[in-house]
């Protein structure tokens, strides 16, 4: 119940952008069915230049300045969020190499979730190719899963025996409709029967292949990790409609599993680029969405949040501002949500707010609670706030009135009070016909170029384009913002995103029409 509890007071399916210490200590106890992490392994040298922010840069030099114990300390304090947020059926994967895991596994794991709930060290095997070196290959990664408690959720998982399924020996019998089988004895149990086609419990050493440069699955995000991997992992810990957290999300393979599984998700990463490469993965496999998500950046652009839907941007501003939304759409009185102490708050989300709606809005806020209201009055604290994009001199005018002549305080809160309002990146396209084949098959060259304060992080193409769709990557990350297609003839919809620093995009579609000649339509 406690559990059940805890899971209304935050919002799931959920990317945030952020340091995951910060936002698991948002985070209510209890809260979460299943953890999987991946964090940066104390091996990586050169683990977040890759992401090319300075800022980034200097805080993994400062990070693991200071070695091993340094490295331990700062996973360790967000072990133990992890672990706080977990429900008590609820259990834990975490993800490693041999550089850091026996330092992890006793000075942070066996600690915080107690040597009795250590459930298995999976090894995850896999082939690739690694330089000549005077030692034995390193093919594999660690997985530690831990429980919370001993009532913990698990699905036990099966495998086929494979080729060699024919491994019956003498003890494999036919019963009457031809299905092999051998008898099992328990201890003190009766003999039960084992079928071979039920295949056989998965064990602890899971082979499977890593992401490697002809992979489908590939995104180009570093690390990433295989999508299999996490399948099995997600459905052995969890059931239909759970949350599953992934406080290191990186290129989103957790969070896009969850959502093909029908779990519910929260992704954390500090990593615009993170953040945002799974929001574009999101996207393109919009057809096994459960249910819309959010995404919180740290800052955002006023054309994004004036045309997102009315209702997602209520509720999201209220959150954003400490607030809770209501859960009917709207309710008599047109009140959009409340703080804490059931102080109601308007979202308007439009520019230029006149002054009636502050005459309604107060008629509402009276009618609503009237002894909150009086009491709001005699604290000289707010009656109410509304919230929109810019008011007009009339509406200040009047809080101002009111405020004085009245002793009744209307707080008008303009959305860049509560959000920090960037300008996003700029994009163009160019086009060019390189080449021509027998069939007339055409290789063409896209070059996008965009243009941001905050720099350019990647470029996302979408080779068909369809506006009420909505944008599906055909690639989701491209640094160069460079792509060379072959293309028939006809008409072709292309469309390319630019995503910076902040997590900011633009998008630039074009309508190719390719008959005679290559023609741009917009
Ligand atoms: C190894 S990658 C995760 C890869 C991921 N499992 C996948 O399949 O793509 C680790 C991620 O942790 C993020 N990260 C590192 N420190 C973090 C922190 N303090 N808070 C949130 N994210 C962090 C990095 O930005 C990076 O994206």
């Amino acid at each position: 119940m406690a559990d059940k509890q805890a899971e209304s007071t935050f919002g799931v399916n959920k990317l945030i952008l952020g340091d995951n210490l910060d936002v698991l200590k948002t985070l209510p106890d209890a809260c979460v069915d299943l953890v999987y992490l991946d964090p940066p392994f104390f091996s990586n040298r050169n683990y977040e230049v890759i992401w090319g922010d300075s800022g980034e840069i200097r805080s993994f030099q400062d990070r693991w300045s200071g070695g091993i114990d340094h490295y331990i300390a700062w996973l360790k304090e967000r072990v133990e969020q992890m672990h706080r947020v977990l429900k008590s059926k609820g259990s834990l994967y975490l993800h490693c190499d041999w550089h850091a895991n026996t330092y992890i596994r006793v000075q942070i794991l066996d600690k915080i979730f107690g040597e009795k709930n250590f459930r298995n060290e999976i090894i995850w095997s896999y082939k690739r190719y690694t330089a000549a070196s005077k030692k034995f290959q390193n093919l594999h990664d660690t997985i530690f899963y831990y429980s919370k408690g001993d009532n913990y959720r698990f699905n036990e998982a099966r495998e086929d025996y494979g080729q060699n399924s024919g491994k019956m020996d003498s003890h494999y019998k036919q019963d009457e409709d031809g299905r092999w089988f051998r008898w099992q004895k328990r201890k003190d149990q009766e003999p039960y029967k084992i079928y071979l086609s039920e295949g056989r419990r998965v064990g602890d050493v899971w082979e499977m292949s890593i992401i490697n440069a002809s992979s489908n699955e590939r995104i180009g995000y570093p690390t990433q990790k295989p999508e299999a991997l996490l399948e099995r992992i997600i459905k052995a810990s969890s059931n239909d409609g759970d949350i599953v957290l992934d406080p290191f999300m990186g290129g989103g393979t957790t969070i896009a599993v969850a959502d093909k599984l029908n779990r519910r998700w929260l992704g954390i990463d500090q990593s615009p680029m993170a953040v945002k490469v799974t929001d574009f993965r999101l996207q393109k496999q919009a057809d096994f969405f459960a249910a819309p998500y959010t995404v919180q950046l740290h800052k955002y652009d006023y054309d994004t949040l004036r045309y997102k839907d009315a209702f997602e941007f209520e509720g999201w501003i209220i959150a954003q501002f400490g607030g809770t939304a209501n859960i009917k759409q709207r309710g008599d009185l047109g009140l959009d949500g409340k703080m804490g102490d059931n102080t109601p708050i308007q979202v308007k989300r439009s520019d230029n707010i006149g002054r009636g709606v502050i005459d309604n809005f107060l008629s509402a806020v009276q009618r609503y609670d009237k002894n909150l209201f009086q009491k709001n009055k005699k604290a000289r604290a707010p009656a109410g706030y509304i919230i929109a994009f810019s008011f007009s001199k009339g509406a200040v005018g009047e809080a101002a009135r009111l405020k004085n002549e009245e002793n009744i305080i209307i707080k008008l809160v303009k959305v860049d009070e509560i959000v920090e309002v960037a300008v996003k990146p700029v994009i163009s396209v160019n086009i060019k016909e390189l080449e021509r084949d027998a069939k007339g098959i055409r290789t063409i060259e896209f070059t996008a170029r965009g243009e941001s304060g905050a720099g350019v992080e990647f470029y996302s193409w979408d080779f068909e384009h369809d506006k009420e769709r909505g944008f599906k990557a055909s690639v989701i990350m491209d640094k160069e913002g460079r792509q060379v297609i072959p293309l028939k003839a006809g008409t072709h919809n292309i469309a390319v995103k630019v995503v910076d620093n902040d997590g900011l995009e633009n998008i630039e579609a074009v309508r190719l029409r390719l008959n005679g000649k290559v023609k741009r339509e917009e």
